[in-house]
């Protein structure tokens, strides 16, 4: 049986000069590998005392949904400014290549609940930080990060300093 890691190829020089993009499709396009991927997930949450899964457009609703589905939980989507219909808060954050704004809906998490974030991939960790502060200014309770792919060197862990990080697998 393939690893996980044998699923994701690397593609260097996308989408900008001297980025190695970690290519989850060539997961995704394998019925074994999108099945181990979800499994693996499933393990990092199964014994966790949550309420709702978050994941954040667009690879982070590759995982986080089937997630949410295997696990019967509700998933709340994170999406790029202007995308959500309902009133919403926002959050600016930096990424590896480039400058973002995160939107969630004001409604979509309720004062005490428990909150796992799901995403395909963390590098410098902005999306993540940008995540949390989203969730907890809506009074939510980030139990734990769920990743499917860590690259080690962008250190986006040292951002994440006093919450439950988990990677399946990792790059330098
Ligand atoms: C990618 C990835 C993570 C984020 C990680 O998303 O899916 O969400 O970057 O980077 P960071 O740790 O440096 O913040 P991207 O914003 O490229 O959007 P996409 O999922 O729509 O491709
Ligand atoms: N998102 C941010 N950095 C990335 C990388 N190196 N590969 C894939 N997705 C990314």
């Amino acid at each position: 049986m393939k690893k996980l890691k044998e699923y994701i190829r690397s593609i260097p020089d996308f989408p900008e000069q001297g980025i190695i993009f970690r290519d989850i499709t060539s997961m995704l396009q394998d019925a074994d590998g999108l099945a181990l991927a979800v499994n693996k997930l499933r393990d990092e949450v199964k014994d966790l005392d949550y309420d709702i899964i978050v994941g954040p457009e667009s690879r982070g609703f590759i995982f986080g949904v089937p997630l949410a589905y295997a696990e019967h939980k509700p998933f709340i989507p994170i999406r790029k400014k202007g995308k959500l219909p309902c009133e919403t808060i926002s959050v600016e954050y930096d990424l590896e290549y480039g400058k973002g704004i995160l939107e969630i809906h004001k409604d979509a998490v309720s004062p005490g609940q428990r909150v796992v974030i799901v995403d395909d991939l963390i590098a410098t960790g902005g999306t993540t930080q940008a995540m949390i502060k989203l969730i907890e200014q809506l009074g939510g309770v980030v139990v734990k990060l769920c990743f499917m792919i860590e690259l080690k060197d962008l250190k986006g862990r040292d951002k994440l300093k006093g919450y439950s990080v988990s990677s399946l697998v990792s790059y330098e």
